[in-house]
Protein backbone atom coordinates (compact mmCIF):
# COMPACT_ATOMS: atom_id res chain seq x y z
CA UNK A 1 0.00 0.00 0.00
CA UNK A 2 1.17 3.38 -0.53
CA UNK A 3 0.68 6.56 1.05
CA UNK A 4 -1.75 9.08 -0.76
CA UNK A 5 -2.34 12.99 -1.13
CA UNK A 6 -5.83 12.56 -1.57
CA UNK A 7 -8.27 10.55 -1.00
CA UNK A 8 -11.65 10.29 -2.68
CA UNK A 9 -14.39 7.89 -0.85
CA UNK A 10 -17.16 7.16 -2.79
CA UNK A 11 -20.95 6.00 -2.13
CA UNK A 12 -20.69 5.12 1.57
CA UNK A 13 -23.55 5.76 4.10
CA UNK A 14 -21.93 8.87 5.58
CA UNK A 15 -22.37 10.36 9.26
CA UNK A 16 -23.06 14.00 8.78
CA UNK A 17 -22.35 16.28 11.74
CA UNK A 18 -25.60 16.43 12.44
CA UNK A 19 -26.25 12.58 12.87
CA UNK A 20 -28.37 12.11 9.51
CA UNK A 21 -26.71 9.18 7.66
CA UNK A 22 -26.58 9.93 4.32
CA UNK A 23 -24.95 8.35 0.87
CA UNK A 24 -22.11 11.21 -0.05
CA UNK A 25 -18.81 11.17 -1.01
CA UNK A 26 -15.86 12.37 1.12
CA UNK A 27 -12.84 14.04 0.02
CA UNK A 28 -9.58 14.29 1.92
CA UNK A 29 -6.48 15.89 1.25
CA UNK A 30 -3.07 16.03 2.92
CA UNK A 31 -4.83 15.14 6.15
CA UNK A 32 -8.16 17.07 6.24
CA UNK A 33 -11.74 16.77 4.94
CA UNK A 34 -12.14 19.12 2.69
CA UNK A 35 -15.69 17.95 1.34
CA UNK A 36 -18.62 16.02 1.57
CA UNK A 37 -21.04 16.28 -1.01
CA UNK A 38 -22.45 13.74 -3.79
CA UNK A 39 -20.62 13.09 -7.37
CA UNK A 40 -17.39 14.39 -6.15
CA UNK A 41 -14.82 14.14 -9.11
CA UNK A 42 -10.69 14.75 -8.38
CA UNK A 43 -8.91 12.97 -11.27
CA UNK A 44 -5.51 13.00 -8.62
CA UNK A 45 -7.28 11.30 -5.64
CA UNK A 46 -7.19 7.55 -4.60
CA UNK A 47 -10.63 6.45 -5.17
CA UNK A 48 -11.81 4.04 -1.76
CA UNK A 49 -14.84 2.76 -3.43
CA UNK A 50 -17.34 2.65 -0.60
CA UNK A 51 -20.94 1.45 -1.58
CA UNK A 52 -22.66 -0.47 0.79
CA UNK A 53 -20.53 0.49 3.95
CA UNK A 54 -20.90 3.03 6.63
CA UNK A 55 -18.51 5.74 6.91
CA UNK A 56 -18.01 6.98 10.86
CA UNK A 57 -15.34 8.88 12.50
CA UNK A 58 -12.60 7.11 14.17
CA UNK A 59 -12.64 6.32 17.29
CA UNK A 60 -11.07 8.10 20.28
CA UNK A 61 -10.87 5.39 22.77
CA UNK A 62 -10.21 7.57 26.20
CA UNK A 63 -9.00 4.81 28.69
CA UNK A 64 -6.13 2.11 27.26
CA UNK A 65 -3.01 0.46 29.06
CA UNK A 66 -0.56 -0.05 26.58
CA UNK A 67 1.96 -1.41 28.84
CA UNK A 68 4.98 0.26 26.68
CA UNK A 69 7.71 0.45 28.62
CA UNK A 70 8.00 -1.99 30.51
CA UNK A 71 5.72 -5.08 30.44
CA UNK A 72 6.17 -5.30 26.86
CA UNK A 73 5.62 -9.01 27.69
CA UNK A 74 1.63 -8.48 27.66
CA UNK A 75 1.07 -5.56 24.50
CA UNK A 76 3.88 -2.58 23.51
CA UNK A 77 2.91 0.54 21.59
CA UNK A 78 3.02 -1.17 17.88
CA UNK A 79 1.00 -4.42 18.37
CA UNK A 80 -1.65 -1.95 20.47
CA UNK A 81 -1.95 0.45 17.95
CA UNK A 82 -2.25 -2.41 14.73
CA UNK A 83 -4.76 -3.41 16.94
CA UNK A 84 -6.35 0.21 17.08
CA UNK A 85 -6.64 0.48 13.13
CA UNK A 86 -8.09 -2.90 12.87
CA UNK A 87 -10.86 -2.03 15.40
CA UNK A 88 -11.73 1.72 13.73
CA UNK A 89 -9.72 3.28 16.82
CA UNK A 90 -7.72 6.34 15.12
CA UNK A 91 -6.75 8.12 18.75
CA UNK A 92 -6.08 6.20 22.08
CA UNK A 93 -5.48 8.06 25.63
CA UNK A 94 -3.42 5.27 27.68
CA UNK A 95 -2.58 5.35 31.09
CA UNK A 96 0.24 5.76 33.72
CA UNK A 97 0.72 2.45 34.69
CA UNK A 98 3.34 1.33 33.17
CA UNK A 99 7.25 0.45 34.48
CA UNK A 100 8.38 3.00 34.77
CA UNK A 101 5.20 5.00 35.89
CA UNK A 102 4.29 7.94 34.25
CA UNK A 103 4.64 9.77 37.03
CA UNK A 104 7.46 12.54 35.42
CA UNK A 105 8.07 14.55 32.56
CA UNK A 106 10.86 12.52 31.45
CA UNK A 107 8.78 9.00 31.71
CA UNK A 108 6.02 11.19 29.51
CA UNK A 109 8.68 12.40 27.03
CA UNK A 110 10.07 8.42 26.63
CA UNK A 111 6.14 7.50 25.54
CA UNK A 112 5.82 10.00 23.01
CA UNK A 113 9.27 9.04 21.48
CA UNK A 114 8.02 5.67 21.25
CA UNK A 115 4.86 6.71 20.15
CA UNK A 116 6.21 8.62 17.11
CA UNK A 117 8.24 5.59 16.41
CA UNK A 118 5.88 3.10 16.14
CA UNK A 119 2.21 4.47 16.63
CA UNK A 120 0.13 3.51 13.90
CA UNK A 121 -2.75 5.88 14.96
CA UNK A 122 -2.88 8.89 17.11
CA UNK A 123 -1.99 9.00 20.84
CA UNK A 124 -1.87 11.17 23.74
CA UNK A 125 -1.14 10.19 27.42
CA UNK A 126 -2.42 11.00 31.20
CA UNK A 127 0.20 11.48 34.25
CA UNK A 128 0.04 9.36 36.92
CA UNK A 129 -0.71 10.90 40.15
CA UNK A 130 1.00 9.94 43.67
CA UNK A 131 1.20 11.17 46.39
CA UNK A 132 4.14 13.61 46.78
CA UNK A 133 4.48 14.55 42.34
CA UNK A 134 2.11 17.60 42.46
CA UNK A 135 4.78 19.74 40.65
CA UNK A 136 4.74 17.06 37.58
CA UNK A 137 0.66 16.78 38.12
CA UNK A 138 0.79 20.97 37.59
CA UNK A 139 3.61 21.04 34.82
CA UNK A 140 4.06 17.83 32.90
CA UNK A 141 2.85 18.58 29.12
CA UNK A 142 1.51 17.39 26.35
CA UNK A 143 -0.99 15.60 28.77
CA UNK A 144 -4.80 14.64 28.32
CA UNK A 145 -5.15 15.04 32.44
CA UNK A 146 -4.44 13.50 35.55
CA UNK A 147 -4.57 9.55 36.38
CA UNK A 148 -5.54 9.11 39.93
CA UNK A 149 -6.07 5.55 41.48
CA UNK A 150 -8.09 6.03 44.46
CA UNK A 151 -8.70 2.11 44.05
CA UNK A 152 -7.67 -1.26 42.61
CA UNK A 153 -3.79 -0.46 42.57
CA UNK A 154 -0.54 -0.89 44.34
CA UNK A 155 2.47 0.69 44.72
CA UNK A 156 3.08 4.39 44.32
CA UNK A 157 -0.03 5.18 42.08
CA UNK A 158 -2.24 4.78 44.70
CA UNK A 159 -3.64 7.60 46.10
CA UNK A 160 -6.09 6.63 48.27
CA UNK A 161 -6.33 9.30 51.56
CA UNK A 162 -8.45 12.12 51.39
CA UNK A 163 -5.47 13.71 52.71
CA UNK A 164 -3.39 13.38 49.92
CA UNK A 165 -6.44 13.46 47.40
CA UNK A 166 -7.61 17.40 48.85
CA UNK A 167 -4.15 18.98 46.85
CA UNK A 168 -4.24 17.61 43.57
CA UNK A 169 -8.09 18.61 43.44
CA UNK A 170 -7.23 22.09 44.90
CA UNK A 171 -4.11 23.07 42.63
CA UNK A 172 -4.29 23.37 38.95
CA UNK A 173 -7.17 23.47 37.03
CA UNK A 174 -6.73 20.49 34.06
CA UNK A 175 -8.82 17.46 33.96
CA UNK A 176 -8.71 15.18 37.05
CA UNK A 177 -9.64 11.37 35.60
CA UNK A 178 -10.34 8.96 38.42
CA UNK A 179 -10.91 4.84 38.79
CA UNK A 180 -12.65 5.17 41.90
CA UNK A 181 -13.15 2.19 44.36
CA UNK A 182 -12.70 2.53 47.84
CA UNK A 183 -9.03 1.10 48.42
CA UNK A 184 -9.70 0.40 52.65
CA UNK A 185 -13.13 -1.67 51.90
CA UNK A 186 -11.57 -3.70 49.40
CA UNK A 187 -8.77 -4.48 51.90
CA UNK A 188 -11.22 -5.46 54.31
CA UNK A 189 -13.08 -7.57 52.19
CA UNK A 190 -10.22 -9.37 50.51
CA UNK A 191 -9.65 -10.32 53.89
CA UNK A 192 -12.90 -11.69 54.90
CA UNK A 193 -13.45 -13.52 51.84
CA UNK A 194 -9.66 -14.71 52.06
CA UNK A 195 -9.24 -18.51 50.51
CA UNK A 196 -11.55 -18.43 47.57
CA UNK A 197 -10.08 -19.11 44.04
CA UNK A 198 -13.22 -18.88 42.32
CA UNK A 199 -12.94 -15.23 40.29
CA UNK A 200 -16.91 -14.56 40.68
CA UNK A 201 -15.60 -13.77 44.51
CA UNK A 202 -13.74 -10.84 42.88
CA UNK A 203 -17.31 -8.83 42.08
CA UNK A 204 -17.92 -9.58 45.90
CA UNK A 205 -15.02 -8.24 47.45
CA UNK A 206 -14.51 -4.79 45.04
CA UNK A 207 -18.32 -4.89 45.44
CA UNK A 208 -20.59 -1.94 44.34
CA UNK A 209 -20.69 0.02 47.24
CA UNK A 210 -16.13 0.15 47.06
CA UNK A 211 -17.34 1.96 43.89
CA UNK A 212 -19.81 4.01 45.33
CA UNK A 213 -17.99 5.46 48.28
CA UNK A 214 -14.59 6.45 45.91
CA UNK A 215 -17.05 8.35 43.40
CA UNK A 216 -19.08 10.19 45.86
CA UNK A 217 -15.42 11.58 47.77
CA UNK A 218 -14.18 12.42 44.41
CA UNK A 219 -17.35 14.20 43.39
CA UNK A 220 -17.04 16.04 46.83
CA UNK A 221 -13.98 16.75 46.24
CA UNK A 222 -14.25 18.63 42.63
CA UNK A 223 -17.34 20.46 43.64
CA UNK A 224 -15.51 21.79 47.09
CA UNK A 225 -12.84 23.47 44.52
CA UNK A 226 -15.27 22.99 41.12
CA UNK A 227 -12.28 20.83 39.62
CA UNK A 228 -12.90 19.14 36.68
CA UNK A 229 -13.42 15.66 36.98
CA UNK A 230 -13.74 12.80 35.07
CA UNK A 231 -15.04 9.60 36.12
CA UNK A 232 -13.35 6.31 34.58
CA UNK A 233 -15.16 3.27 34.07
CA UNK A 234 -18.37 3.65 35.85
CA UNK A 235 -19.37 0.51 36.64
CA UNK A 236 -22.62 0.34 38.93
CA UNK A 237 -25.92 1.65 38.90
CA UNK A 238 -25.26 2.88 42.66
CA UNK A 239 -22.86 5.66 41.07
CA UNK A 240 -25.28 6.17 37.57
CA UNK A 241 -28.29 7.14 39.86
CA UNK A 242 -25.91 9.38 41.99
CA UNK A 243 -24.81 11.49 38.88
CA UNK A 244 -28.38 11.52 37.31
CA UNK A 245 -29.58 13.30 40.62
CA UNK A 246 -26.24 15.28 41.35
CA UNK A 247 -23.56 16.17 38.13
CA UNK A 248 -22.10 19.68 38.23
CA UNK A 249 -21.34 20.81 34.49
CA UNK A 250 -17.57 20.34 35.02
CA UNK A 251 -18.07 16.82 35.84
CA UNK A 252 -17.81 13.98 33.26
CA UNK A 253 -18.08 10.11 33.33
CA UNK A 254 -17.50 7.19 30.60
CA UNK A 255 -18.36 3.26 30.38
CA UNK A 256 -17.04 0.40 28.98
CA UNK A 257 -18.45 -2.35 26.54
CA UNK A 258 -17.68 -5.09 28.98
CA UNK A 259 -19.70 -3.40 32.02
CA UNK A 260 -22.46 -2.60 29.43
CA UNK A 261 -22.80 -6.21 28.12
CA UNK A 262 -21.04 -8.49 30.36
CA UNK A 263 -22.37 -9.53 34.12
CA UNK A 264 -21.65 -11.68 36.96
CA UNK A 265 -22.61 -14.59 34.43
CA UNK A 266 -19.26 -13.89 32.50
CA UNK A 267 -17.10 -15.93 34.95
CA UNK A 268 -19.21 -19.04 34.57
CA UNK A 269 -18.27 -19.20 31.05
CA UNK A 270 -14.74 -17.46 30.95
CA UNK A 271 -13.68 -17.42 34.33
CA UNK A 272 -11.05 -14.50 34.67
CA UNK A 273 -10.63 -13.82 31.52
CA UNK A 274 -13.74 -12.36 32.82
CA UNK A 275 -11.98 -10.51 35.97
CA UNK A 276 -11.43 -6.72 35.91
CA UNK A 277 -11.34 -3.61 37.52
CA UNK A 278 -13.50 -2.40 38.65
CA UNK A 279 -15.44 -5.75 38.38
CA UNK A 280 -18.60 -6.30 35.94
CA UNK A 281 -21.82 -5.99 37.96
CA UNK A 282 -24.65 -7.76 37.64
CA UNK A 283 -27.73 -7.85 34.78
CA UNK A 284 -29.35 -4.93 36.83
CA UNK A 285 -26.28 -2.48 36.73
CA UNK A 286 -26.20 -3.22 33.06
CA UNK A 287 -29.37 -1.92 32.25
CA UNK A 288 -29.07 1.22 34.18
CA UNK A 289 -25.75 1.67 33.02
CA UNK A 290 -27.74 1.94 29.38
CA UNK A 291 -30.41 4.20 30.56
CA UNK A 292 -27.44 6.15 32.17
CA UNK A 293 -25.47 6.45 28.52
CA UNK A 294 -28.60 6.85 26.74
CA UNK A 295 -29.88 9.75 28.84
CA UNK A 296 -26.59 11.28 28.83
CA UNK A 297 -25.98 10.89 32.71
CA UNK A 298 -22.82 8.96 31.19
CA UNK A 299 -21.05 10.79 28.35
CA UNK A 300 -18.89 8.53 26.74
CA UNK A 301 -17.18 5.21 26.15
CA UNK A 302 -13.72 3.93 26.70
CA UNK A 303 -12.42 0.15 26.78
CA UNK A 304 -10.01 -0.04 29.11
CA UNK A 305 -8.11 -2.29 27.24
CA UNK A 306 -5.60 -4.01 29.92
CA UNK A 307 -4.43 -7.07 28.39
CA UNK A 308 -2.73 -9.63 30.34
CA UNK A 309 -1.12 -13.24 29.20
CA UNK A 310 -3.29 -16.36 29.26
CA UNK A 311 -0.58 -17.43 31.24
CA UNK A 312 -0.97 -14.87 33.56
CA UNK A 313 -4.87 -15.19 33.98
CA UNK A 314 -4.50 -18.78 34.35
CA UNK A 315 -3.25 -18.36 37.81
CA UNK A 316 -5.94 -19.15 40.33
CA UNK A 317 -7.75 -16.26 42.16
CA UNK A 318 -6.70 -13.73 43.66
CA UNK A 319 -2.89 -13.84 41.74
CA UNK A 320 -4.99 -13.89 38.31
CA UNK A 321 -4.34 -9.97 37.23
CA UNK A 322 -7.29 -8.05 36.19
CA UNK A 323 -8.31 -6.42 33.05
CA UNK A 324 -9.01 -7.33 29.57
CA UNK A 325 -7.91 -6.29 25.94
CA UNK A 326 -11.28 -4.67 24.09
CA UNK A 327 -9.66 -1.92 21.23
CA UNK A 328 -9.94 -4.29 18.61
CA UNK A 329 -13.81 -5.17 19.14
CA UNK A 330 -15.47 -2.35 21.16
CA UNK A 331 -17.08 -0.67 17.85
CA UNK A 332 -18.64 -3.94 16.25
CA UNK A 333 -19.96 -4.57 20.12
CA UNK A 334 -21.14 -1.31 20.33
CA UNK A 335 -22.29 -1.03 16.51
CA UNK A 336 -24.59 -4.54 16.90
CA UNK A 337 -25.79 -3.31 20.14
CA UNK A 338 -27.46 -0.29 17.88
CA UNK A 339 -28.16 -2.90 15.08
CA UNK A 340 -30.38 -4.93 17.84
CA UNK A 341 -32.06 -1.81 18.31
CA UNK A 342 -30.46 -0.68 21.88
CA UNK A 343 -29.23 2.67 20.79
CA UNK A 344 -28.48 4.14 17.21
CA UNK A 345 -25.46 3.98 15.41
CA UNK A 346 -25.08 7.92 15.20
CA UNK A 347 -25.12 7.71 18.97
CA UNK A 348 -22.80 4.73 19.06
CA UNK A 349 -20.14 7.59 16.81
CA UNK A 350 -21.34 10.54 19.68
CA UNK A 351 -20.27 8.01 22.74
CA UNK A 352 -16.99 6.85 20.96
CA UNK A 353 -15.79 10.10 18.97
CA UNK A 354 -17.11 13.37 19.52
CA UNK A 355 -18.10 13.41 22.90
CA UNK A 356 -14.51 12.16 23.98
CA UNK A 357 -12.58 15.01 21.65
CA UNK A 358 -15.27 17.59 23.47
CA UNK A 359 -14.07 16.39 27.21
CA UNK A 360 -10.86 16.35 26.41
CA UNK A 361 -10.95 19.26 24.44
CA UNK A 362 -8.96 17.23 21.31
CA UNK A 363 -9.56 19.73 18.26
CA UNK A 364 -10.88 18.64 14.79
CA UNK A 365 -11.48 15.77 15.80
CA UNK A 366 -14.80 13.53 15.72
CA UNK A 367 -17.09 14.45 12.86
CA UNK A 368 -17.35 13.72 9.05
CA UNK A 369 -17.55 17.54 8.24
CA UNK A 370 -14.90 20.02 6.07
CA UNK A 371 -11.81 21.14 8.39
CA UNK A 372 -11.88 18.11 10.18
CA UNK A 373 -8.63 15.42 10.81
CA UNK A 374 -9.40 12.82 8.09
CA UNK A 375 -9.63 9.51 11.27
CA UNK A 376 -11.98 7.91 9.65
CA UNK A 377 -13.62 4.25 9.67
CA UNK A 378 -15.62 2.88 7.23
CA UNK A 379 -18.10 -0.35 8.65
CA UNK A 380 -20.28 -2.82 7.23
CA UNK A 381 -23.26 -2.78 9.05
CA UNK A 382 -24.55 -5.80 6.85
CA UNK A 383 -22.68 -9.11 7.39
CA UNK A 384 -22.02 -10.84 11.06
CA UNK A 385 -18.64 -12.44 11.66
CA UNK A 386 -17.89 -14.06 15.05
CA UNK A 387 -15.07 -12.96 17.33
CA UNK A 388 -11.93 -15.34 16.59
CA UNK A 389 -9.18 -15.60 18.51
CA UNK A 390 -6.81 -16.19 15.43
CA UNK A 391 -7.55 -13.21 13.97
CA UNK A 392 -6.91 -11.14 16.64
CA UNK A 393 -3.63 -8.59 16.74
CA UNK A 394 -3.19 -7.65 20.54
CA UNK A 395 -0.14 -9.40 21.48
CA UNK A 396 -2.10 -11.11 24.74
CA UNK A 397 -4.09 -12.98 22.12
CA UNK A 398 -7.66 -13.21 23.55
CA UNK A 399 -10.83 -11.78 23.90
CA UNK A 400 -13.80 -11.97 26.43
CA UNK A 401 -15.70 -11.90 23.41
CA UNK A 402 -14.78 -14.92 21.39
CA UNK A 403 -17.29 -16.67 19.43
CA UNK A 404 -20.07 -13.61 19.79
CA UNK A 405 -21.36 -13.47 16.37
CA UNK A 406 -21.22 -9.54 15.20
CA UNK A 407 -21.38 -6.63 12.82
CA UNK A 408 -20.06 -3.33 12.27
CA UNK A 409 -16.85 -4.80 11.78
CA UNK A 410 -14.12 -1.37 10.30
CA UNK A 411 -13.30 -2.45 6.75
CA UNK A 412 -10.80 0.23 6.23
CA UNK A 413 -9.59 2.86 9.00
CA UNK A 414 -8.01 5.87 7.73
CA UNK A 415 -5.81 8.21 10.12
CA UNK A 416 -4.69 11.08 9.34
CA UNK A 417 -5.80 10.55 5.36
CA UNK A 418 -3.98 7.46 5.40
CA UNK A 419 -4.90 3.94 5.06
CA UNK A 420 -3.63 2.09 8.14
CA UNK A 421 -6.20 -0.66 7.64
CA UNK A 422 -7.98 -2.27 4.35
CA UNK A 423 -9.97 -5.19 4.15
CA UNK A 424 -8.04 -7.24 6.38
CA UNK A 425 -4.68 -5.87 5.51
CA UNK A 426 -2.71 -3.01 7.56
CA UNK A 427 -0.32 -0.73 6.39
CA UNK A 428 2.29 -0.52 9.14
CA UNK A 429 4.22 2.69 7.19
CA UNK A 430 1.19 4.62 8.37
CA UNK A 431 2.42 6.90 11.94
CA UNK A 432 -0.10 8.77 14.25
CA UNK A 433 0.57 11.99 15.92
CA UNK A 434 0.33 13.13 19.11
CA UNK A 435 -2.92 14.63 20.03
CA UNK A 436 -3.41 17.78 21.66
CA UNK A 437 -5.68 18.91 24.01
CA UNK A 438 -7.50 22.37 24.74
CA UNK A 439 -7.62 22.32 28.58
O1 LIG B 1 -8.85 -4.29 35.22
C1 LIG B 1 -8.04 -3.39 35.18
N1 LIG B 1 -6.77 -3.61 34.76
N2 LIG B 1 -8.40 -2.16 35.56
C2 LIG B 1 -7.50 -1.16 35.67
O2 LIG B 1 -7.89 -0.05 35.97
C3 LIG B 1 -6.06 -1.41 35.45
C4 LIG B 1 -5.92 -2.50 34.50
C5 LIG B 1 -4.51 -2.98 34.23
O3 LIG B 1 -3.65 -2.14 34.02
O4 LIG B 1 -4.30 -4.18 34.16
Amino acid sequence: MTIADSLLITGARVLLSGGALKVADVLVRAGNIVRVASAITDSEATVVEAAGLTLLPGVIDPQVHFREPGLEHKEDLFTASCACAKGGVTSFLEMPNTRPLTTTQAALDDKLARAAQKCLVNYGFFIGATAENLPDLLQAHPVCGIKIFMGSMHGQLLVDQETNLEPIFAQGDRLIAVHAEDQARILERRQQFAGITDPAIHSQIQDNQAALNATQLALKLSKKYQRRLHILHLSTGEEANLLRQDKPLWVTAEVTPQHLVLNTDAYAKIGSLAQMNPPLRSPRDNEILWQALRDGVIDFIATDHAPHTLEEKAQPYPNSPSGMPGVETSLPIMLTQAMQGRCHVDDVAHWMSMAVAQAYGIPNKGAIAPGYDADLVLVDLKTYRPVLRSELLTKCGWSPFEGWDLTGWPVVTIVGGQIVYDRGQLNTEVRGQALTFET
